[in-house]
């Protein structure tokens, strides 16, 4: 697909320059071009610059696109999702807002356990279509590649089942799909006196049967008093590693037991939620070059403490930002909310936000090599928003103000 974008008000690139993320006071840096212009040959970007620079031989076949008016971003990348479940949960938000925690819900038997229920009676095909309407409404607001779990199966039929969902919504190609293997999301009720046992599952045939068949891009777990202790997160994560797969974590989100430091203590790419993490994980964060993804949604949707995001930039440890879209503790995909809130209630610049939903989401993806800005090279994959400028898309909030998506190179009917 050749693309000539023209007269675009504000292009937003986030360049890169090769860099995987950008930290600290470079998250600001948006490398922002007035009035300009975008070529895109076989889906790649090929050109960008100032309109009055460009000089470029355009292919014979090419759609054009006036951008006159429209501020242009790239895709928002998503890196922290459970985009796949049956069922939903509005008791529950019922249930909080007469002042019951997330904690005692899911102590009562609530909370993941009952998404588990409620997917392990679904089809795989009752899945994928309940996914395919929310990708649908992830990409119309901006989000062109997604990270989605598997975590609500918790025996080794639903797993897979969950898993084969997500790679076949993937091979669909509505939006860019990263797979990540999420077992260890809860004890499952089978397993509540013998979780070394289900550990044990997962170790020796479910990682190593969806790691065979390329299954996976990612191994998650779920660290945290009442879910996976930092020993049975170490024998999980190891034996994902082992097997050539990168790592990620649910890491400090209800409670302190040195889930972040685990995971840079094992290189993941990213700890995630950190709500909780206290000095020693920020440093060690930083050390290992961990990507820090925040989900400020979480925070919103369940009343509770927001993640230290300012100290941890401060830090020098790349930020990310992600929706955590889910039933249970995020009811939203909308990355322009989770940037508003991360600016009003984490106090990030709205420079510092866009550097975290894009570039900083890719890296934590291990894409920023094709994604997450808009230059040279990398896949196009740019919204076009009519706003007055880019600082609007998230000031002007809970408004969806998309007008034209580019994934991909392709311009999509919407
Ligand atoms: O990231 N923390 C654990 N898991 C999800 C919640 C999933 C659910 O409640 O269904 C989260 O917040
Ligand atoms: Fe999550």
């Amino acid at each position: 697909m050749n693309l000539l974008i023209k007269n675009i008000k504000q292009l937003v690139t986030v360049s890169a320059a090769g860099k995987r993320f950008k930290a600290g006071p470079e998250m600001n840096d948006l490398g922002i071009v007035e009035n300009a212009t975008v070529l895109i040959e076989n889906g790649r970007i090929s050109w960008t610059g100032r309109t009055s620079d460009f000089e470029q031989t355009v292919p014979d076949s090419i759609d054009t696109l006036d951008a006159e008016g429209l501020v242009a971003l790239p895709g928002f990348v998503d890196s922290h999702t459970h985009a796949l479940f049956a069922g939903t949960r509005e008791n529950e938000f019922a249930l909080r807002s007469a002042g019951k925690s997330y904690t005692e819900i899911a102590s009562a038997g609530g909370g993941i356990l009952s998404t588990v229920a409620a997917v392990r009676a679904a089809t795989k095909k009752e899945l994928k279509k309940n996914a395919r309407k929310h990708l649908d409404g992830m990409l119309r607001s901006g989000t062109t590649t997604v990270e989605i779990k598997s975590g609500y199966g918790l025996n080794e039929p639903d797993e897979i089942k969950m898993m084969d969902a997500i790679n076949e919504l993937a091979d669909e190609q509505l939006i860019g799909i990263a797979a990540t293997f999420l077992g260890a999301h809860a004890v499952p009720p089978e397993y509540t006196e013998n979780t070394g046992e289900y550990v044990q599952l997962i170790c020796s045939r479910i990682l190593p049967y969806l790691a065979r068949r390329k299954a996976l891009q990612f191994c998650d777990v779920f660290c945290d008093n009442g879910f996976f202790s930092v020993d049975q997160a170490r024998t999980i994560l190891e034996a994902a590693r082992t097997l050539g797969i990168s790592i990620k974590m649910h890491a400090d989100q209800l409670s302190q037991i040195g889930a972040s430091v685990l995971a840079a203590e094992l290189g993941a790419v990213s700890a995630d939620h950190l709500e909780k993490i206290d000095d020693a994980g920020i440093a060690a964060l930083q050390r290992a070059g961990t990507i820090a993804t925040v989900l400020p949604g979480v925070s919103f949707f369940l009343n509770e403490e927001y993640s230290p995001a300012r100290k941890i930039i401060g830090a020098g440890v790349p930020l990310a930002i992600a929706s955590d879209f889910n039933p249970g503790s995020n009811m939203s995909f909308s990355m322009p909310l989770m940037m508003t809130i991360a600016c009003t209630q984490m106090r990030l610049t709205p420079e510092e936000a866009i550097t975290a939903a894009t570039l900083n989401g890719a890296a934590a993806l291990n894409m920023s090599g094709q994604t997450g800005s808009i230059e040279p090279g990398k896949q196009a994959d740019i919204i076009f928003y009519d706003v007055p400028n880019y600082r609007s898309i998230v000031y002007h909030y809970g408004t969806n103000f998309a007008a034209h998506i580019v994934k991909h190179g392709t311009l999509l009917d919407y």
